[in-house]
């Protein structure tokens, strides 16, 4: 058998950060979604990742509605995920390029399942300020609950880390109950989260160009998620994302402990059953009442 991440400890997980942080309508964090297109298809993928799904690349509107909705200091992390990103490497260096040209000073975080390390590493040393780094996939890394990457990749990424140490991190092992979900997951039992609790994460900017206010539930198009499109102010925007948390808080919590769900699993499966976050209007919902 061969070793695992897990065994030889190369990779340390990264540490989680202040939820709900908004400061001048701005958010602390952000991720960007290009779509769930991917060279794996996980039997849990929380957004159904695979080689058919689709994929929008970045440009400039969609980065300047990022740029006008995050901290642009040292504070400010913007997340790039999907689908996989070294799908389109050079889209990804273009877009990190473009934000550091219009002031970013954050840090960019990379979520990757590290099959296309060479690429990877193209995206990381794209970063004129050297503050890009990345977070792979648990169970691709771990080959615990999907196949492990190849080798080569492997020892590509753990020589990487060794010479810079902190540029890739390994993801959290839990697996949440959205999307695929861990129904089909086939690794170690314990890591699926049954928690009630939402983590409370920060949205998501998509390619077609709407703020999202779940990663994990990008891929479901319920009302409850939209916070709004590239069409509207950062304070509209930032508003919403605040009444999405305290619906989270006083009624979406509420109904899973009383119901004993997952509180993934509500999202999911019962919000037909809950009424939607008070939103302020969003240039969305201003187009389809005409
Ligand atoms: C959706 S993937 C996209 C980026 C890349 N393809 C990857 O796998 O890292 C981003 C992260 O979500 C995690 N993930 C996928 N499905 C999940 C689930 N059901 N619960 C928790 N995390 C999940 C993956 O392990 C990965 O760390
Ligand atoms: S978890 Fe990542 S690697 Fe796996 S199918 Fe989803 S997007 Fe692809
Ligand atoms: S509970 Fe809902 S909002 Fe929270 S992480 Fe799960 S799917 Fe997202």
């Amino acid at each position: 058998m061969s070793e695992t991440i897990s065994e030889n400890k190369t990779f340390k997980e990264r540490k989680s950060r202040d939820k709900g942080v908004i400061q001048d309508h701005r958010l602390m964090e952000l991720h960007l979604y290009p779509g769930n297109k991917c060279n794996r298809d996980c039997s849990f993928c929380t957004v159904f990742g695979s080689p058919k799904g689709w994929s929008v690349e970045y440009r400039e509107e969609h980065l300047d509605a990022a740029l006008r909705t995050v901290m642009l200091d040292n504070v400010g992390t913007l997340k790039f995920y999907g689908g996989e990103p070294t799908l389109n490497h050079e889209n990804v260096i273009w877009a990190i390029a473009y934000l550091r040209q219009h002031d970013f000073q954050g840090a960019i975080v990379i979520y990757s399942n590290g099959i296309q390390a060479e690429r990877l590493l193209a995206i990381l040393e794209s970063d004129p300020l050297s503050k890009t780094t990345t977070s792979l996939n648990y169970s691709i890394a771990t080959g615990d609950g999907a196949p492990q990457m190849p080798r080569k990749s492997l020892e590509r990424l753990e020589q990487y880390e060794q010479d810079h140490p902190g540029a890739i991190a390994i993801g959290h092992p839990d697996v949440v109950d959205s999307g695929r979900g861990v129904d089909p997951f086939t690794g170690e039992e314990e890591r699926s989260q049954e928690s009630s609790r939402c983590p409370h994460c920060y949205p998501v900017l998509t390619t077609e160009g709407k703020f999202h206010a779940c990663p994990f539930a990008i891929e479901n198009q319920s009302p409850h998620f939209q916070l709004g499109t590239v069409d509207d102010d950062p304070k509209t925007v930032t508003e919403n994302f605040n009444a999405f948390f305290h619906w989270l808080d006083t009624v979406h919590q509420p109904y899973a402990e009383a119901n004993q769900l997952a509180a993934c699993t509500v999202c999911w499966k019962h919000l037909d059953e809950l009424p939607t976050p008070k939103f302020n209007t969003t240039s969305a919902t201003a187009q389809s009442a005409h």
